[in-house]
């Protein structure tokens, strides 16, 4: 049987990291359906670059995801659909439990329902909490330090006892900072607001801000700047469509990290966004921020060897180059 006959639904598909999977899924001869509130995804991308079927929606609303399942034959869901600043999960956390925990929980009963039971999970490497041991095993206590990293956990455990009582299948991926961009420069980061660094260096490059903060350069590590874990968005995407194909295959409930396994700091990245850019991009440093480990890099062997994933742009290099190939592109004059 051909993949051609599948079909999945990817929530959170106008979305930077959801954006991508809907290409390799596209690539890989899937069906694709695409629900998004568009609260942060991008309609242009998703109608006229990716060309998928969009319907715009919440994962909160019951009567919609019904008739979703009613409407198409879904095989699998994956789910990117969710709030991601961690900063405004502090101060809001009801909006952060609202939609990530209740709209999730509404999406997996409406799953249920349709007998759909195989689900790829956005988690994140913030459900870790401050790292014990670097890099991070999947079995590392997950003690997160925020409301977006507690909303996430919360989502595993409920898809833990959903299989437990249902035999729903789910793998839950847990990423590090995801960067870059689509290699043929028509898929990228683009968030409003933007928090992450890449995206933040490169529209200082382009004069779109001033300068690019570095938070604390006195942590204990070579420079003093902060070190994380880059992982491109491609090589996330792909090992998105090999998780769906572990649990279209039977695969059993199992969470995987997704990261570089080294780790870059933040003076790293901005040096090398100056070679690749050919800008100076101004840069300040100021205070820690609360709550910033010095260091986080996960270990991702287990990907590796469960699904056969195998990153193909695990240099920052590859990872800048795509992601100044595509802000040049979306935000140039
Ligand atoms: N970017 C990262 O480095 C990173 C790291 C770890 C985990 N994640 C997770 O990956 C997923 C995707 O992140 P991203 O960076 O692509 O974010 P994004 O904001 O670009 O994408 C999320 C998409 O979901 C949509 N959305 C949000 N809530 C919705 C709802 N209730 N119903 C329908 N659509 C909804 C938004 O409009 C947006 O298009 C998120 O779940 C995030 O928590 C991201």
């Amino acid at each position: 049987m051909g993949n051609g006959q599948k079909t999945v639904l990817v929530t959170g598909g106008a979305g930077y990291i959801g954006s991508h999977a809907v290409l390799c899924l596209q690539q890989r001869g899937y069906r694709v359906i695409v629900l998004d509130n568009l609260v942060y995804g991008h309609r242009d991308i998703a109608e006229n670059v990716l060309k998928v079927e969009l319907i715009v929606g919440n994962t909160g609303d019951r009567p919609l995801l019904d008739k979703i399942f009613q409407d198409y034959d879904i095989d699998a869901v994956m789910h990117f659909a969710a709030y991601t600043y961690v900063g405004e999960s502090v101060t809001q956390p009801e909006r952060y439990y609202r939609n990530n925990v209740v709209g999730t929980l509404t999406l997996l009963e409406a799953m249920l329902a349709a007998n759909v039971k195989a689900f790829v999970f956005s988690s994140t490497c913030a459900t870790y909490g401050e790292p014990q041991i670097i890099p991070i095993p999947e079995e590392h206590p997950q003690n997160p330090i925020n409301p977006y990293g507690v909303s996430k956990l919360m989502v595993e455990q409920i898809l833990r006892d959903f299989d437990h009582a249902h035999a729903f299948r789910s793998v839950m991926f847990r990423y590090f900072n995801a960067a870059g961009a689509d290699p043929a420069g028509n898929l990228g980061e683009d968030h409003d607001p933007e928090t992450h660094l890449i995206p933040l260096v490169f529209m200082t490059a382009l004069g779109r801000r001033e300068s690019i903060s570095m938070f604390g350069t006195d942590y204990p590590t070579p420079d003093g700047t902060c070190v994380r874990d880059y992982i491109h968005v491609s090589d996330l995407a792909d090992a998105h469509v090999l998780g769906l194909e572990y649990l279209l295959d039977g695969g059993a409930t199992d969470a995987f990290n997704l990261g570089n396994g080294s780790g870059f700091s933040v003076k790293e990245v901005i040096e090398m966004s100056r070679k690749i850019s050919g800008k100076e991009i101004p840069a300040i440093a100021t205070d820690r921020r609360a709550g910033d480990p010095p260091a986080l890099v996960g270990s991702s062997e287990k990907a590796k060897k469960t699904l056969g994933w195998q990153p193909k742009y695990a240099d920052l290099e590859a990872i800048l180059t795509h992601a100044w190939q595509w802000h040049t592109k979306r935000h140039s004059v």
